[in-house]
């Protein structure tokens, strides 16, 4: 199965997602957070250091543009093209409010007239370059029935991967999943389609599994996962050593590799302590760095049931001091 890791602007940018796949194998693609280009800049200075290939060594990285006019879009494909990249991914999910007020993200998906447009304009860019584009979507911008329309529309274009996050834009990341319009996809879409949304458990991926093998089983064998990862790092080495039981149990043979349910809390606090000298040497002052480890926390939290006190305590640190003391604590 092909795992992905999704991309979370201010969370899984190079540095994270260099120290995940350090200490945390398995991901097989990284979905780089957006590139947002605009009239005479194609990526700023932090975009621009997120993408670039000497940052991501080790990981199979996909870039991401956010855009609602096909030139911002090309001329940044065309930059991501001379880096090296032939895989570039579309955002046609982001709910965020000034995002949707521009018509990006899913704010593009009420307006289909300028979409399809739009899709024309850089299909036809990237075919000529010879790069794969992939979607992210999610399935409305309001209603439900609007997905329809919009996979219709997706239907015209070779799209790579339409990845689909099952929930409309004004469902945030809070609503129940829609399997219903997901269901929809996999028997109408003519592009091969891959699941994301909530999946932070191995019942969670079988359900899910079980759902796409029933309604079209030609779709690819991947899914993508973001926060099932950020609140249990161990998470892709638990989906593969399932993998490798359910195989080994297909093929009668005795179970070999299963996962220990033992979490490694040792390699755990390296990989925090590696984090947090990177953010160090990276930035100033203290609340700076902190507010980095702090976002991380905030999932990272659900790990610890039994010690909310000393994470509200972490999570409430002005200095590397106070932070420190709780988060020995915790460890
Ligand atoms: C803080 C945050 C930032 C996100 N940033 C992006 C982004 O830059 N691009 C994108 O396509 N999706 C972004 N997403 C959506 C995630 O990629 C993913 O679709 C969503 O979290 C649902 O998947 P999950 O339940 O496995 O986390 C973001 C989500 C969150 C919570």
């Amino acid at each position: 199965m092909n795992i992905y890791f999704a991309p979370l602007e201010g969370v899984t940018r190079c540095t994270f997602r260099n120290t995940y796949n350090k200490y945390y194998k398995g991901v097989d693609k990284f979905f780089a957070p957006f590139i947002s280009p605009a009239d005479n800049c194609v990526m700023n200075p932090k975009e621009k250091k997120d993408v670039l290939p000497e940052n991501n060594e080790g990981v199979f990285l996909v870039p991401q543009i956010l855009a609602s006019k096909s030139h911002h879009f090309n001329a940044a494909a065309e930059a991501l093209c001379d880096m090296g990249y032939n895989e570039i991914n579309l955002n046609l999910g982001c709910p965020s409010g000034t995002v949707c007020a521009k018509g990006k993200g899913s704010g593009f998906l009420n307006r289909t007239g300028l979409l399809e447009k739009f899709l024309d304009e850089i299909f036809d860019f990237s075919g000529k370059k010879n790069i794969r584009l992939s979607i992210k979507t999610r399935i409305g911008y309001t209603d439900c029935d609007e997905w329809e329309e919009i996979l219709e529309i997706y239907n015209k274009y070779p799209i790579s991967e339409l990845i689909i996050h099952p929930r409309l834009r004004t469902d945030y990341y809070r609503e129940p999943i829609r399997m219903e319009q997901f269901v929809y996809a996999l028997k109408n879409s003519k592009n091969p389609v891959v699941y994301n949304g909530e999946i932070n458990t191995i019942d969670d991926i079988e359900a899910v599994r079980k759902v796409i093998k029933e309604n079209n089983p030609n779709m690819p064998d991947a899914l993508m996962i973001g926060r099932g990862f950020l609140r249990n790092p161990e998470f892709i080495e638990e989906i593969r050593a399932w993998e490798n039981d359910n195989q080994t149990d297909n093929n009668n043979a005795s179970a070999i590799g299963s996962h220990s349910s033992e979490f490694d809390w040792k390699r755990f606090r390296l990989y925090h302590d590696d984090l947090y000298n990177q953010y160090k040497e990276m930035m100033s002052p203290d609340i700076n760095v902190l507010f980095k480890m702090k976002e991380q926390w905030t999932y990272w939290r659900e790990m610890f049931p039994d010690d909310e006190k000393t994470i509200k305590k972490i999570l409430k640190a002005k200095y590397f001091g106070e932070y420190d003391i709780e988060v020995k604590k915790l460890f």
